[in-house]
Formats: C-alpha cells, sequence, structure tokens
C-alpha cells in the first residue's frame, strides 16, 4: 500500500536525522508497541539500534526464543537478551500481595534495564546518546490526564518515567503520533508476521499477577504450559459464521494459576493437584469486559489437553465474571 510506504519512507528519514550518527538504545518486550518500534528504527539505521530483551521468568512459553527469532534471527537486529530471572523469581519469594509484586518486577526491571544499558554506553565505540520506547498516542494523551494517575495508583505499571534522564539519554518516540491499529499496519508493512502484530495485551508483570499469591518457579512452569495449550486451541476453533478464529473474536485471553489443590481420580489412583482457570473476554477499551461465550466444543478440548498433558493441573475452571465489577486479570 503506497500511503504506508511513503509513511515508512517518512519516517525512517525522520529518524535517521534525529539520530545521526549517534547510537540508540531500546528495550524490546516482545509486546506489540516495542516491537513495532524496534523494526521501524531498524528499518532506519540497522546496527546503530541495540535492542535490550530483559526476560524476567514470567514470560509466556518460548517467548523469549521468539522474540530472538525474529529480531536477532530474521531481521538481523542487534538484540542483547539479558536472562533475569533467578534474580527476579528470588526477589519474589516469600511475596503474595498483587501491588507489592508488581513494585518489586517494576523496580527490577527497571534496575537491570539500567544496567545493561550503562554496559553498552560503556562498551559501544560511537556516542550511545538514545533511548527509544515504543509510546503510542493513546499514552501521550493518558499522560496528560487524570485517568493516568488513578490507573497509576489503581495498578503500577512499569513504563516508568524518569528513565532517559537517569540514563542520561534523549528520548526517541517514532510511534507517539499514532493509534493502535495503525501501530499494527505499520508493523506488518515492516515485515512482522500478523500473529505477532495482532496480539492479546500482556501486562508487564507478566505470569506474575497471573500467578495467584506467591509466585514460584514450579507455578509459572505449570502455568506457561497450560495456558499455551489454551491459547492453541483458541487460535484453532473457528466461528462457523465468521470464519475467524476465537482468539481474534476474544480481546484478551489466559489462563490463571489458583495455588490451591484439589482432588481428582486417574486410573486407580487419586489425584491431588493444582487447578488453573481460563479467562478469556470482548472489549473495545478494557474499562469494561464481558466474559467471551467460548463454544462448548472449545472449553471442552482446552479442559481435556491440559489436565492430560500437565500433571500437576487436575482441574480447569471457566470464569464468567464481568467487569466490572470483577477485573480482567485477577491481581
Ligand atoms: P484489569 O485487570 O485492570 O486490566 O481489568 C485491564 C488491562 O490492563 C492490563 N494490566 C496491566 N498491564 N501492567 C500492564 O502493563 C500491569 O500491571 C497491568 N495490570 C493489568 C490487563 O492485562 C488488561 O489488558
Amino acid at each position: 500500500d503506497w500511503v504506508m510506504r511513503d509513511h515508512i519512507a517518512e519516517a525512517v528519514e525522520a529518524i535517521r536525522k534525529q539520530v545521526g550518527d549517534e547510537e540508540v538504545i531500546l528495550g524490546l518486550s516482545g509486546g506489540v508497541d516495542s516491537s513495532v518500534a524496534a523494526a521501524l528504527i531498524h528499518r532506519a539505521i540497522g546496527d546503530q539500534l541495540t535492542c535490550v530483551f530483559v526476560d524476567h521468568g514470567l514470560l509466556r512459553l518460548d517467548e523469549g526464543d521468539m522474540v530472538m527469532d525474529m529480531f536477532a534471527g530474521k531481521l538481523h537486529a542487534k538484540v542483547v537478551r539479558v536472562d533475569a530471572s533467578d534474580l527476579f523469581l528470588g526477589k519474589l519469594a516469600g511475596v503474595s500481595e498483587p501491588e507489592a509484586k508488581r513494585k518489586i518486577i517494576g523496580g527490577l526491571f527497571v534496575d537491570v534495564f539500567k544496567a545493561e544499558a550503562a554496559k553498552i554506553k560503556q562498551t559501544h565505540a560511537r556516542h550511545v546518546a538514545w533511548l527509544a520506547q515504543g509510546t503510542i498516542y493513546p499514552d501521550v494523551i493518558e499522560s496528560g490526564g487524570a485517568k493516568s494517575k488513578k490507573a497509576v495508583t489503581i495498578k503500577s505499571h512499569h513504563n516508568v518515567g524518569g528513565l532517559p534522564e537517569q540514563l542520561g539519554l534523549k528520548l526517541l518516540e517514532p510511534l507517539r503520533d499514532l493509534f493502535k491499529d495503525e501501530v499494527r499496519e505499520l508493523g506488518v508493512a515492516l515485515g512482522l508476521p500478523p500473529e505477532m502484530v495482532y496480539r492479546h495485551p500482556f501486562p508487564g508483570p507478566g505470569l506474575g499477577v497471573r500467578i495467584l499469591g506467591e509466585v514460584k518457579k514450579e507455578y509459572a512452569d505449570l502455568l506457561r504450559r497450560a495456558d499455551a495449550i489454551f491459547i492453541e486451541e483458541l487460535r484453532n476453533f473457528r466461528d462457523e459464521h465468521t470464519g475467524k478464529s476465537w482468539y481474534d473474536l476474544t480481546s484478551q485471553a489466559f489462563t490463571v494459576f489458583l495455588p490451591v489443590k484439589s482432588v481428582g481420580v486417574m486410573g486407580d489412583g487419586r489425584t491431588y493437584d493444582y487447578v488453573v482457570a481460563l479467562r478469556a473476554v470482548q472489549t473495545s477499551d478494557f474499562m469494561t469486559a464481558d466474559w467471551a461465550e467460548l463454544p462448548y466444543a472449545l472449553l471442552k478440548k482446552v479442559s481435556g489437553r491440559i489436565i492430560n498433558e500437565v500433571r500437576g493441573i487436575n482441574r480447569v475452571t471457566y470464569d464468567v465474571s464481568s467487569k466490572p465489577p470483577a477485573t480482567i486479570e485477577w491481581e
């Protein structure tokens, strides 16, 4: 599409002009906005961009490898992968209150990113002068309005302000004027796979807020496998009328780990294992949301697969609460 091609050419030119021969660091999360920003900036300045991907150990199944395959493998971008999962899990041990968990994850994320950025600044020959962020237009509006203050006190996000100043870097935000659907179109035009660009949102604290109470590696491993089955079947099952997958028919869908044990039977024996809840919602703004009326056949397939394939989980429930009064996440 010509309009998009012009748009890319213009954005690329603007980035080259702004950055000159200096270098840029970008925090890659695997989410849509940082991915599209990375792809665009890489198109403009190639190896003058270094992406930092912090793996906090609370990502979905194989997510870290997928991010590396895409950006380092296919796009040939410079990506530093920081495996900080032991650090995060260590600091989260014994902590069960949701906001306390968010603060720990957000704070550590900033620390790890800062340390990595400092290393890059020291070792690179050229002047590292820019911090790139995938800020989009709705974020710009939100951070000026009253809405964001409320959002921040209700749930602290980890896109913390002040990072560029602390790092002594200038801010590069090439998506600042774009709405979400424009960012998605741009991503596809830049060659990112549609499955990546049209992904459901994923919270910064990741599985940290989808494991109720204390986060443990054992729980995260079980949850990752159960959630991967749910997402795979949502992508497989299509609505007969529209032909769309149930993944595309829902706004957000995920699995929640409940650290309680319930009794089951398997063969001649009794099991005493963990429970998960499936959550799927439809919403236009995430401020209110309806639970999705998923087909029974889909729910049946998912619960059967999780219980048979994920040893350690013997019961699957479906969350039929809408927002408000429930929230989308469980924490
Ligand atoms: P709730 O649970 O408040 O979620 O109905 C609304 C939307 O916000 C996402 N969410 C978060 N995103 N950091 C994030 O980056 C967070 O701490 C966080 N908490 C909730 C949630 O996934 C949903 O899309």
